[in-house]
């Protein structure tokens, strides 16, 4: 589940499903996008911090979910989050140990400071899942790390680690504690002037956001129809499986 709480003027939201990895099922995609939103127009807040525990972000979306819950075209649970999280006006800090899988690691290409433990680990498996990347992370990506170290970590979809996120852009910093940094940054935030900031985002993001929009519409239309193909669910049963799959007869 998602639990959220507001101190000092900052909305802690974590994840809190660690016999699961953190894996995010359809009601805690709705849960974050409700906590988010929340905190997004509560005038108490001024900053918002995205967790995990220190040793597990999270394993992204829950693997069972894809098997077992129906999409129609085009829908997905995780619509809850992408409406809400590229739009929001407080700044969001992340905070990342442990695994960051899947969307546990686009939803960061979202966020405005994102800091990474040395024990971060993160992937990015859609293509090894058989299904395409989300989140508009196939337009982010390339944008921030250039088209090649994107490609190497969109196509292969293997881990990598702190280090290479930090060289890839998508994290701010590696730190050792990472969520007592990842508050001081928070804290840090909360007492700048909010009109400035909200302003300065809307800038930097406003340059984009068609582009992004129309990115996520794409790439969701293809995932929820990749997610019914032979070699999806090849992918999705071998790891519930804990078997390796074997994509030689496709
Ligand atoms: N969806 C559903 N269940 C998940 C999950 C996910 N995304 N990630 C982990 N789990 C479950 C495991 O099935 C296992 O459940 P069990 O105890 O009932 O068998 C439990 O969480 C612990 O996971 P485990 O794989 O044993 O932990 P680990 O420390 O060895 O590895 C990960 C951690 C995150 C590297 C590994 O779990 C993983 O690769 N998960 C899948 C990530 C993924 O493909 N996400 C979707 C991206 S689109």
């Amino acid at each position: 589940m998602i639990r959220s709480e507001t101190r000092e003027r900052v909305a802690r939201v974590r994840f809190d499903r660690l016999d699961k990895k953190n894996a995010i099922t359809a009601a805690m995609y709705a849960q974050l996008g409700a906590a988010l939103a929340a905190a997004d127009a509560d005038a108490q807040v001024r900053a918002v911090l995205l967790q995990g525990s220190a040793e597990c972000f999270t394993a992204g979306n829950d693997v069972a979910d894809f098997l077992d819950v129906p999409r129609e075209p085009g829908n997905s649970p995780a619509r809850a989050l992408f409406e809400v999280l590229p739009r929001m006006m407080k700044p969001v800090v992340a905070a990342v140990g442990g695994p960051a899988v899947g969307i546990g690691t686009t939803m960061l290409l979202h966020c405005d400071l994102v800091y990474a433990a040395p024990n971060a680990r993160f992937q990015l498996p859609f293509v090894p899942l058989g299904i395409v990347p989300e989140f508009g992370s196939t337009l982010l990506l390339p944008l921030l790390a250039g088209y090649q170290r994107a490609a190497k970590l969109l196509l292969l979809g293997q881990p990598f680690s702190a280090e290479e996120a930090f060289q890839a852009g998508i994290v701010t910093a590696v730190v050792s504690n990472v969520i007592e940094e990842a508050e001081k940054a928070a804290a840090a935030l909360a007492a700048l002037p909010p009109e400035s900031i909200r302003l300065t985002k809307r800038l930097m993001k406003a340059r984009y956001a068609e582009a992004l929009g129309s990115a996520i519409d794409e790439e969701t239309r293809l995932f929820t129809e990749r997610l019914s193909s032979p070699e999806a669910k090849e992918a999705m049963s071998a790891f519930l499986q804990k078997r390796k799959p074997d994509f030689s007869r496709f």
